[in-house]
């Protein structure tokens, strides 16, 4: 009997799916790369308690935790944040800032398994560690935005939403909301585009608000553009540096990417200033990319304010996005020289060529066993390899060597002599 003992929401990488992350995964990589950060990694297990710290409620019920045999609680790594700054405070007194960092950590939440969201993904994390708001939370929504340019994907493909913590707070601060219904507001806020009025509505009526309160939540989640900030009452916190991220971005050429969004509030609890999220544009999907400001992260552990902002890109939703819209290179082995021996006296003269040519870089195959000529000319096709060289006994004794292009299906004879140097 045939038993599957995969486990829910983890994936098997085969090599066609490989091929797609790590197309991702360059693409990434080569963007932090030309901003100017580096690359680091921390460990996938961490203390429950680092977790349970300041990453909000959402993410420690969604943990993999366990006690090991020495009795520890322990966490295999949901997101990347809490281990930058754990790691940041051991050395933020030694190191020049910004500090730069990014990482593609292999992350595990325990969520229901649906479209977008496993129980296993990486996420590209981009974080500068050490930089006030401003032009830092530009750059690294600009390295988010031009990941996925390099990707292939435009302005027309995806936007980033763009909001502030501060100004969300403040916009509430003086209506008289009890503290225990903000946490319960904030995610009725982050749910409003995503459900229909009605059932926004509803959510409210359970906070039972004051008709003023409710009118300043109508308000609020009327506001469309940075245009309808700008009329806001400019004494709200957060509302300049919110109008402020906009000039930059539209002084860095990104004006069209980027739009303000009230909804957007994030569900993680160390925000403290501009958060985003990129979606793409038909709204089908779930984010692409989440980030923002956190500038009270780093005191809970090295006691000093260290300001910082980052994100995390997970390669779930980027992968099914690219496929649909067929931005991912068709998966190919690229063979350059396929080996084909005509009797089987002929391996060491085709492993030392073999091992030449691969020490200049090409890529070479042949097959393990000896078969007859044609099959391993199939072999060879069935791989796509460019060329095939053929050791023919006559051709081998008289220092020859029969090249013959593939596509082209023509031959030519090249000195065996070529082939070693
Ligand atoms: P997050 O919003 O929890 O933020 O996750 C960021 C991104 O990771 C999401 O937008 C999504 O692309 C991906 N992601 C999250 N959960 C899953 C899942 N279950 N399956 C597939 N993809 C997922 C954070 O993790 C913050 N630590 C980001 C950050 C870095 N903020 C500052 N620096």
């Amino acid at each position: 009997m045939k038993v599957d003992l995969s486990v829910r929401g983890m994936r098997d990488y085969f090599p066609e799916i490989y091929h797609r992350l790590s197309h991702i995964f360059r693409a990434w990589r080569e963007t932090a790369l030309t901003y100017g950060f580096e690359e680091f990694d921390g460990p996938v297990i961490e203390t429950l308690e680092l977790y349970k710290i300041k990453s909000g409620e959402e993410i420690v019920n969604q943990l993999y935790n366990f006690t090991d045999k020495g009795g520890r609680e322990l966490a295999l790594r949901p997101e990347l944040t809490p281990t930058v700054a754990r790691m940041i405070s051991k050395i933020q007194n030694q190191v020049s800032k910004p500090i730069k960092w990014f990482s593609i950590p292999r992350c595990m939440r325990y969520e229901k398994p649906q479209k977008g969201r496993l129980r296993e993904f990486f996420q590209f994390n981009v974080d500068i560690i050490g930089e006030g708001e401003g032009i830092a939370d530009v750059e690294v929504m600009s390295v988010a935005i031009d990941s996925l340019r390099n990707l292939g994907l435009t302005e027309r493909d995806f936007v980033v939403r763009i909001n502030n913590r501060n100004f969300v707070s403040e916009y509430f601060n003086g209506l008289g909301f009890d503290k225990h219904k903000t946490g319960p507001l904030y995610k009725i806020i982050d749910n409003a585009r995503k459900v229909s009025r009605e059932v926004t509505s509803a959510a409210l009526d359970e906070l039972e608000l004051s008709s003023g309160q409710r009118d300043a939540v109508r308000d609020y989640l009327s506001l469309n553009n940075s245009e309808d900030l700008k009329k806001l009452d400019s004494a709200i916190e957060g509302k300049e540096s919110l109008l402020n991220v906009f000039s930059l971005m539209e002084a860095a050429g990104l004006k069209n990417y980027c739009e303000f969004d009230p909804t957007i509030v994030r569900g993680l609890d160390y925000y403290t200033g501009i958060v985003f999220e990129l979606y793409d544009r038909s709204e089908k999907m779930r984010a692409i990319c989440g980030g923002g400001r956190y500038n009270d992260l780093l005191r809970e552990f090295s006691g000093v304010d260290v300001p910082a902002c980052g994100f995390g890109m997970g390669d779930v939703v980027l992968g099914e996005i690219l496929s649909a819209k067929g931005l991912i290179p068709a998966y190919k082995k690229c063979v350059d020289y396929f080996i084909v021996r005509v009797t089987d006296n002929e391996i060491d003269i085709m492993l030392k060529i073999a091992q030449s040519l691969r020490k200049r870089g090409m890529k070479v195959e042949f097959t393990y066993r000896w078969m007859p000529v044609k099959k391993q000319m199939a072999k060879a096709s069935r791989v796509q390899a460019k060329k095939a060289l053929i050791l023919g006994v006559d051709e081998i004794a008289g220092g020859m060597v029969v090249e013959k292009d593939l596509a082209a299906g023509k031959e030519v004879k090249i000195p065996l002599n070529s082939l070693l140097e």
